[in-house]
């Protein structure tokens, strides 16, 4: 589904991701884990291509995205969820589903009825501003606005970001039953152990925008092997 090879980017002259090589398959639920500040929101903006990369190549379903436009590449399947969630305070929850619904034009958007059955409470809280929702209901909001595009790859940036251990289990859930479900692929970015642990199938460890380790399922549930990764 999505291969990354040698990406090299950053800001101006300053390099912060360097050299990536990953692979996530069809199907597949993988994080990058690293501390603050290592490149992993860099690393996710060059791969949505909010940042352009400065060298290396993107691989989307077979197709060389390396220089498509952002919307471009929303539009052939990639759905991302910012750092902090992205949502617009103002507008009703229903408002910003409406944003999420023209991104994805390959193919029929899915219904809103489909992301409340999966996040009931967005639901029942649908004609209330964003802004007043809780940080775990801005996440599903977040998320359900990047589905409602109906993605083939889901890219996520810290989701535990601002929200409540027991709703990060919860919105962990939900995921998972999504990609059991309709095969969604997942690529998420975090330093939260606990979401790590719950939701990845396999993992990268990043640091100074490099990748430094990779973890399989049971690397993955053993606490120590991840928070080496993560502690200061
Ligand atoms: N817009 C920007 N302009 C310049 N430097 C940035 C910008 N955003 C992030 N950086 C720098 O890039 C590095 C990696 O940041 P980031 O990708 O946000 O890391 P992480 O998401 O892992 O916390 C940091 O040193 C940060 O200061
Ligand atoms: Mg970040």
């Amino acid at each position: 589904m999505l291969t990354v090879e040698k990406l090299t980017s950053g800001y101006g002259k300053v390099t912060v991701v360097r050299n990536v090589d990953i692979h996530v398959g069809q199907g597949e639920i993988v994080s990058i884990i690293g501390r603050n500040g290592v490149g992993k929101s860099t690393f996710v903006k060059t791969l949505i291509g909010l940042n352009r990369a400065t060298s290396g190549v993107i691989h989307f379903k077979g197709v060389n995205i390396s220089a498509m436009k952002s919307h471009d590449r929303a539009r052939s399947g990639i759905g991302y969820v910012p750092q902090g969630h992205g949502i617009f305070p103002k507008l009703t929850v229903e408002e910003n589903l409406k944003m999420g619904r023209d991104i994805n034009k390959s193919s029929p958007n899915l219904d809103f009825g489909v992301v409340y059955d999966y996040f009931p409470r967005l639901r029942e809280r649908r004609l209330q501003r964003a802004g007043t929702l809780s940080g775990g209901e801005q996440a599903m909001l977040a998320i359900s606005r990047a589905l409602v595009g109906r993605p083939e790859l889901l890219l996520l940036d810290e989701p535990s970001e601002g929200i409540q251990p027991s709703i990060i289990v919860h919105i962990s859930d939900i995921l998972k039953r999504i990609n059991r479900e309709t095969g969604l692929t997942v690529l998420f970015v975090e330093q939260h152990i606990g979401l790590i642990q719950q939701l990845s199938g396999r993992c990268y460890a990043m640091d100074k925008g490099s990748i430094v380790g990779e973890l399989t399922e049971g690397d993955i549930a053993d606490y120590d092997s991840i928070k080496q990764y993560l502690a200061v």
